[in-house]
């Protein structure tokens, strides 16, 4: 069994406390991992802060190495898939093409290493006649990164790429559940040429080591995707400190009569609902059909989720894994049993075993069915019927969160209206709300969050603009 610390100043360092990391699907204890004491946070601060103050990299410094980690993990791509296929029980597929990701995500923020600038100002007031002004764009100092279970590779690299092309200094707290893979990135960082105390990873479990890192001011930025409850309490305890928060959503998806074709509408909407066992924060969720083609589009959804292969993420067939944890399945599933007891019918799916939950259709559910109103965060869909397009964009918007919605359409002016009136970060048009390009803009609106990912307005965020007035003599 392989055994993690904590990384600090360049140095893998233990504590007398650790916990156990899972294989997922097999229940098989992989790892030990250290759970950081308030004595070692503290390290870890005071090693990002001290590198920052005292050690600059050139912007081609930082671009050199964020070039080499991206070709170090495609070298490593297969044994760095099968740490998240065991950690996460992310299908073997979907484990591939998240290092892939990755690896891109690393280069766009390799190339914004180069690109950071501020702006000519023009000071046209009267008085100002002897004075020229530009801006530059200067790091913010420590960042701190907390990173989820679901796409513990690709989201910390997220964090991590654009924080260091940034010229920034780095606190890493990866999910408890999940923190195998931010300890390889942080190795093979350190391979490509990162010196030591640029980033710092911190191990732990549970709120305890998250409130010593909220209460530590030398933290200048908090960058998190995770749940909204848990970005509400670091919005609330930073201050006026800066932060990124990606957190949840119910993402809708219509599906207009018009639809440019209809079984690919239909595809879409199963396998990227279902991609990653569900549990992505723009997971198809709610999907809105036309009365006119709700009959077909349920009948064909069903052909879809019958083809899909359930179980074993080692397995390359296999299109669904199981959940996170058993707990969180169970959640599902009397969410699921609830629904039902109020009305709804299971068109597909709807039972479990252990932490495997089959890909689940939903119908006749209403806006108040957890399903449907809350973030399911599993495998789980709901196709409901609407009779007019206003009707739909109303229910649409008619939801706490905000961050990715689809529309399926062949009518530009509606495509149009849907890009203005749908109250979210991102609409995405004939395709699904699951969609992301990572060098896109990405983050939601309410409680789905604040701040932009995305390596280009990532940088934007671990920068601030700092205004230099010359006077001519
Ligand atoms: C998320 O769950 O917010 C990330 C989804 C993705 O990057 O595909």
């Amino acid at each position: 069994m392989e055994t993690y610390g904590h990384y600090i100043n360049g140095t893998w360092i233990h504590d007398e406390n650790n916990f156990t990391v899972y294989d997922k699907y097999t229940g098989e204890a992989i790892a030990t991992v250290g759970n950081a004491s308030k004595e070692t946070v503290n390290k870890a601060v005071e090693s990002a802060l001290e590198t920052f103050r005292s050690r600059k990299l050139s912007p081609t410094q930082r671009y050199d190495i964020l070039m080499k980690a991206a070709g170090i993990i495609q070298d490593r791509k297969e044994e760095l898939a099968l740490v998240m296929v065991r950690e996460v029980g992310k299908v073997l597929k979907d484990a591939l093409a998240e290092i892939d990701r990755g690896t891109q995500t690393l280069i766009a923020s390799a190339e914004e290493a180069k690109r950071i600038a501020g702006t000519g100002i023009p000071l046209g007031q009267p008085g100002n006649d002897q004075k020229m002004a530009f801006s530059i764009r200067v790091p913010v100092g420590v960042v701190c990164a907390i990173t989820p279970f679901n796409f513990p590779f690709n989201l910390t690299v997220h964090k991590v790429g654009p924080a260091i092309a940034a010229g920034n200094t780095i606190v890493l707290k990866p999910a408890e559940m999940t923190p195998i893979i931010a300890c390889k990135l942080a190795e093979i960082l350190t391979e490509a040429g990162l010196p030591a105390g640029f980033l710092n990873v911190v191990n732990g479990l549970g709120s305890e080591m998250g409130q010593y890192l909220l209460e530590d001011e030398r933290i200048a930025m908090y960058t998190f995707t995770g749940s909204p409850g848990v970005g509400r309490h670091i919005k609330s305890a930073t201050g006026i400190r800066k932060v990124t928060l990606e957190l949840g959503n119910n993402s809708p998806n219509i599906v207009h009569r018009d639809a440019p074709d209809l079984q690919r509408a239909a595809e879409l909407c199963v396998t990227r609902g279902y991609s990653n066992a569900g549990q992505a924060c723009i997971s198809v969720q709610r999907v809105y059909v036309h009365q006119d083609v709700f009959n077909e589009f349920v009948d064909k959804a069903i052909q879809v989720a019958q083809k899909l292969k359930v179980g074993d993420p080692k397995d390359p067939s296999t299109d669904i894994g199981p959940m996170i944890a058993e707990r969180e399945a169970i959640r599902a599933e009397s969410w699921i049993k609830e629904a039902v007891a109020q009305g709804a019918k299971i068109a597909f799916g709807g039972t479990r075993e252990g932490a495997v939950l089959q890909p689940t259709i939903l119908t006749n559910t209403t806006p108040d069915m957890k399903v449907m109103c809350q973030e399911v965060f599993a495998p789980v869909i709901s196709i409901v019927p609407y009779e007019d397009i206003d009707d739909a964009f109303r229910q649409v918007n008619d939801s706490r969160f905000g961050l990715q919605a689809g529309f399926f359409t062949n009518d530009l002016q509606l495509a149009m209206r849907a890009a203005h009136e749908l109250e979210f970060g991102g609409v995405i048009i004939n395709d699904v709300s699951t969609y992301r390009a990572d060098v896109m803009p990405y983050g939601g609106v309410k409680d789905s969050g604040t701040g932009k990912e995305g390596p280009h307005h990532a940088v934007q965020e671990m920068t601030d603009e700092k205004i230099v007035v010359i006077h001519m003599q």
